[in-house]
């Protein structure tokens, strides 16, 4: 049996749509999961701060035992991956892959991109379509604000429509035929977005094909426990998150607990 936990980290509660789909799809198997609420925005920061933000958050994982990590964080996976695998002897998950082969798989031809703006500029999603399609047209849009938006629970709001048609309106003249919601926040206005996109646009989420991904990767190769733990460690803890986070995951948030990186 090759896993007994399994951590997932992202700069906030965007990872935990990827923790809700995992826990739908994998029983028995304890999870943990970091936020790193304190530093969040990552997806406006430099590669470099990116890179050393990820390793030490990963870092702090494996010592609380994990065997594999998921890097629920589309900017941290853009940027950090190589360097998280090459620095940890786990198996390491990011969540750009699962997401790419789901949208060329729908048969696309013209593929949007929506991302922070550190995402869209490492052009990682880009290039790793092309790699597998290369006649797939790309066309990417960093949607900043999307993040800070959805941190405030506004996921269904007419500021939030507002600021979508303002970001996809040149996706939508530009004819896209699918959206990649390439940051695990994302999800959480696909009600907005796709009001906004129209019918017509497959939605691709990269929140669901990674978690089924982790699924496949894990089937079979763990002991089913009867209770299994999911513990919460966030930098910063308020009582707006928790709230939040509670509403994203659609259960109960026990175990959560405040870690200062620096000071533990
Ligand atoms: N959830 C992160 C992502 O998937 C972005 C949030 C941030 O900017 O920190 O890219």
């Amino acid at each position: 049996m090759k896993y007994n936990k399994i951590g997932i980290f992202d700069s906030g509660m965007g990872g935990l749509t990827v923790l809700k789909e995992m826990l739908k799809r994998i029983n028995g198997l304890d999870m943990v999961y970091f936020g790193d609420t304190a530093r969040l925005p990552y997806g406006t920061k430099s590669p470099d701060v990116i890179k050393q933000y990820t390793l030490e958050c990963s870092r702090f994982l494996v010592e609380q035992g994990i065997d594999m990590l998921v890097l629920a964080c589309n900017t941290a996976s853009a940027h950090a991956i190589s360097m998280v695998r090459n620095e940890l002897n786990i198996p390491v998950m990011g969540v750009i892959e699962a997401g790419v082969k789901a949208a060329v798989s729908t048969g696309a031809s013209r593929i949007g991109v929506i991302g922070t703006t550190a995402t869209i500029k490492s052009n990682t999603y880009a290039n790793a379509i092309r790699a597998i399609r290369p006649e797939v047209d790309v066309v990417s849009k960093a949607c900043p604000l999307f993040v800070p938006l959805v941190e405030e629970g506004m996921f269904d709001d007419e500021v939030t429509e507002l600021v979508a048609k303002r970001y996809l309106e040149g996706l939508i003249s530009y004819g896209i035929d699918t959206l990649l919601l390439g940051c695990t926040h994302y999800p959480l206005l696909r009600g907005v977005i796709g009001k906004v996109m129209g019918n017509g646009i497959s939605i691709v989420d990269s929140a669901a094909t990674t978690a089924a991904a982790v699924a496949r990767m894990v089937h079979g190769e763990y002991e089913c426990k009867e209770s299994p733990d999911v513990v919460y460690y966030f930098t910063d803890l308020t009582q707006s998150y928790l709230k939040l986070g509670e509403l994203v995951l659609g259960r109960h948030m026990d175990n959560v607990i405040k870690v200062d990186l620096d000071g533990r």
